[in-house]
């Protein structure tokens, strides 16, 4: 294998390494480019750039590969639970008994938040989006934990395991108060002898006197959704959170970050935006030819479909359809859009357009229906798949706050504005 790459500008050639990873992906290090000729890379998107190296997740999109730590999808979602894969994506390695014992603990004690964070909420005007009121209140919940927040590197990184134990908690109660919030009914406190993800729709659906039992195992179906969610390298809310995190600032802030950047339709917003291509498609009367043949011309995009990294078949939306049969079985439900969106997959899979360009269903395409069939409204879709990436956030802020020498990340442009012109009094324009 070529151990270095040249590169021929001119008459001049300037040779630079190349790295080599752990699954033999290979790169041409040009970190010494522009100081060397002049030139910088453009890369619009950056799908020719690795923007970090990292032992964190590994993923081959031509092969349809998704491994965390070296562990495959698969194997963690058949065998696993959310919360170990946090442990697993935070520390790098399946947790001993003791310490996963320990690390559960601090989860469960720790899921009830600050009462004065209450009154944040009451700021928010009626209707304000969960993800814009999540964002906002990840930050403030740093505001109470001064010592965990401080942007001091050391500092932070000395208080990282009790940060990481609040955050991983405690999204699941922000995320909770913003939707009780908005139908103005009362908060309802966490229970300790309750699992992560029961615990959660306990927050959610309990009332006063009505408290929500688990009878159909839903806390199971949303566990392995968050585990389903848990990292995938990095995208774009990941690389933001590597982003904020690069320039010193600290955990709480960096994934408050990666929340707005994860709300946009084209990524995490994308399992709302499909349920409402789906609705669309079913008020139409459309069988999803005609939708498809707008996704063709142009005119529409087909959510949940197509892939920056992967050109093959999303391991997790594998996962994500089979369950989907499941969970609409064991809660004895029928969902028209569940047929609507097996007829577009079969449809797009065997249309040319699709084929070419490579594109298959993502995890998207039917998380929106389980999350439905669970109860979930659909404003909160996107702060589910928030809840269940936050270890990954959590692993990616770790990763560049303990290495040595980090750079801050500070891309370079190419301008394309006017040149330097005379500036002209306000009375001769
Ligand atoms: N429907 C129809 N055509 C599509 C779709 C789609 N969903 N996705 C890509 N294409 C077409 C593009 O128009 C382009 O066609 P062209 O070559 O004729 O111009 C070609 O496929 C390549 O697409 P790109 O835009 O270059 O792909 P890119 O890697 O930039 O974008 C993205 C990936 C954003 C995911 C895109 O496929 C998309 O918008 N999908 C729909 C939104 C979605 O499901 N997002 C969730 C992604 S997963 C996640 O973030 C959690």
């Amino acid at each position: 294998m070529e151990k270095t790459a040249t590169i021929q500008i001119g008459d001049r050639s300037y040779e630079y390494p190349v790295i080599v990873g752990t699954e033999n992906e290979k790169a041409i290090d040009i970190r010494k480019l522009r100081s060397d000729s002049g030139y910088i890379s453009y890369d619009d998107g950056y799908a020719n750039t690795g923007s970090c190296t990292s032992d964190i997740t590994y993923v081959d999109g031509e092969k349809g590969i998704l491994r965390h730590r070296g562990y495959s999808i698969e194997q963690l979602s058949e065998s696993s639970s959310f919360m170990e894969m946090v442990w697993l994506l935070i520390y790098g390695e399946l947790p001993r008994k003791a310490d996963f014992d320990e690390f559960r603990e601090k989860v469960r004690r720790g899921a009830h938040v600050h009462e004065d964070l209450k009154h944040h909420y009451l700021g928010f005007p009626p209707r304000s989006h969960p993800m814009a009121i999540l964002s906002s209140m990840l930050n403030a919940l740093g505001c109470y934990y001064p010592e965990m927040a401080t942007n001091n590197r050391e500092t932070d990184l000395e208080r990282f395991d009790e940060a990481a134990a609040v955050l991983v908690s405690k999204v699941r109660t922000l995320a909770a108060m913003a939707y009780r919030n908005d139908r103005g009914l009362p908060y309802i406190y966490p229970r300790k002898d309750l699992r992560y993800s029961e615990n959660f729709l306990h927050m959610m659906f309990s009332e006063p006197y009505n408290e929500f039992t688990d009878i159909h195992g839903l806390g199971h179906a949303l566990d392995l959704f968050f585990l389903l969610h848990a990292d995938h390298e990095q995208n774009c809310s990941t690389s933001t959170v590597r982003m904020v995190a690069s320039g010193g600032a600290n955990l709480f802030a960096s994934v408050s970050a990666g929340v707005s950047a994860l709300w946009g339709p084209l990524h995490g917003g994308a399992n709302t935006a499909v349920i409402q291509m789906l609705e669309e498609i079913r008020d139409s009367g459309d069988d999803g030819t005609r939708f498809i043949e707008m996704a063709k011309s142009g005119k529409s995009l087909m959510m949940g479909f197509g892939h920056r990294v992967y050109k093959n078949y999303d391991p997790r939306a594998k996962i994500l359809g089979n369950m989907t049969d499941k969970v609409l079985a064991s809660l004895g439900k029928k969902d028209p859009l569940l047929d609507i969106a097996r007829r577009l997959e079969e449809a797009a899979l065997n249309d040319d357009y699709f084929i070419s360009r490579k594109l298959y269903p993502n995890v998207d395409f039917y998380s929106g229906i389980i999350l439905k069939a669970i109860g979930i409204p659909m404003e909160m879709f996107t702060v589910m798949f928030a809840i269940g990436r936050m270890p990954g956030w959590i692993a990616n802020w770790k990763e560049i706050a303990e290495a040595p020498k980090g750079k801050i990340h500070r891309p370079r442009q190419i301008y394309m504005g006017k040149s330097e012109r005379d500036y002209i009094p306000i009375e001769n324009r």
